[in-house]
Order: structure tokens, then sequence, then C-alpha cells
């Protein structure tokens, strides 16, 4: 059956992949980007067009892409090869993710929940490793696509073990419109 997913963000991306593009990564990882090492293997999941990973790949991180997308992906390999930057990219399903245990010095995760990769993220980070993770919350009972919300509570449970080195709430009004987006953030890293 195909992913329905895949689809669906291929449409999307085929549409308006440009606009995507010429979005900034989101400032969690812009204000916190003083914490990230200078070198190291780093995961983009759920990366879409990679703003994220291509950040990291310009502060000199090897950045790993991976996305359901295929669409989305190429848009991303187009950014780098235009940015000289090396980025690798493969089409990935994160509803059944399996990563290799202790490898990513960096795994970031925007705008994406899949709850089954939250341990997987764990396990793959290597000691001292750190996790940037910013997602929807829900805020409100009947929202749409339920599954792709945080519960409030949920997020920093899942982290389990790890080191919170920040976390935080917060709410954009869209401009324009009365459209209230809250997400959460948490930046943790693996203890040693
Ligand atoms: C809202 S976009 C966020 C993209 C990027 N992280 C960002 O913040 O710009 C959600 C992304 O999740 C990807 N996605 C959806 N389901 C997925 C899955 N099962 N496995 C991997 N990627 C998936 C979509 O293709 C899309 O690129």
């Amino acid at each position: 059956m195909p992913n329905q997913d895949a689809q669906r963000w291929n449409d999307r991306y085929a549409r308006d992949g440009m606009l995507w593009q010429a979005r900034q990564p989101r400032q969690l990882l812009l204000d916190f980007a003083h914490l990230l090492p200078a070198k190291g293997l780093a995961l983009d999941a759920a990366a879409g067009v990679a703003l994220h990973g291509l950040f990291l790949a310009e502060r000199g991180l090897h950045v790993i892409a991976l996305d359901v997308s295929e669409i989305g992906l190429r848009f991303a390999l187009e950014s780098a090869r235009k940015r000289g930057v090396w980025l690798e990219t493969a089409v990935y399903d994160l509803s059944h993710p399996w990563l290799p245990t202790n490898v990513f010095d960096v795994i970031v995760n925007f705008r994406f929940l899949e709850r089954a990769a939250l341990p997987v993220y764990r396990r793959a980070l290597k000691p001292g490793g750190l996790l940037f993770f910013e997602t929807f919350l829900k805020t409100e009972p009947n929202q749409d696509y339920p599954d792709h919300y945080l519960n409030p509570g949920e997020l920093l449970n899942a982290i389990g073990s790890l080191e919170i080195l920040h976390s935080a709430v917060e709410e954009q009004i869209k401009p324009d419109s009365d459209k209230r987006k809250v997400t959460e953030q948490i930046i943790a890293r693996k203890q040693f």
C-alpha cells in the first residue's frame, strides 16, 4: 500500500516546495546553536527540505536527512548544492523507525511527531549527544489530525533518562488570522 504521508507530502512539496525552501530554521536551533559541537554526525529527522539539516551542515556537521517525501529531499539536495554544503538524504518512513545505537552527536526533529521514534532517537544518540525536538502541542480536544499533536506532559515523559537543558512551550498567532499554534520544545543531552 502506498504510504499516505508520502503521497500527501510529495504533493505538498511539488506545489510549494520553493516556499518551504525560503523559510528559516526554527528559532530554537538558532538560539541554542552555541550548544552544537563543531563537528560530528547529525540526523535531521522528517527533514522535509532540510532547513535544519542545512543549517547544521553549514556549521560543519556531517548531516543525514531522512524523510518519507522524496520530493522534499530533492529540494534539500538542490539547496545543498547551491549553498556548497554536503548533505546525505534517504527516503525513510519513521513510523517504523530503526537507527543504530550511539552514533549521532545531534538529532533534530522539528514540526513532526512519530511517537515510536522518540525511544529510537534516545538510543541512537552518542553519550553527550544532543536532541533538539519541537512540535505542536494539543490545545483543543477536537483538533484535526490529533495523533500529530503532543499531549501535555507527554514529551517530558518520553525523554526518559536524557538530561533536559531547555524546555518551553511557545504560542504563535499567525499573522493575518486568529489561528493559534502552540509548540513544545526541548533540548536534551544523553548522559555520558
Ligand atoms: C511539517 S513538515 C516539517 C519538515 C521539517 N522538519 C521542517 O521543520 O521544516 C513534516 C515532515 O514530516 C515528513 N513525514 C511525514 N510522515 C513521515 C514519516 N512517516 N516518516 C518520515 N517523514 C515523515 C513529511 O514528509 C514532512 O517533510
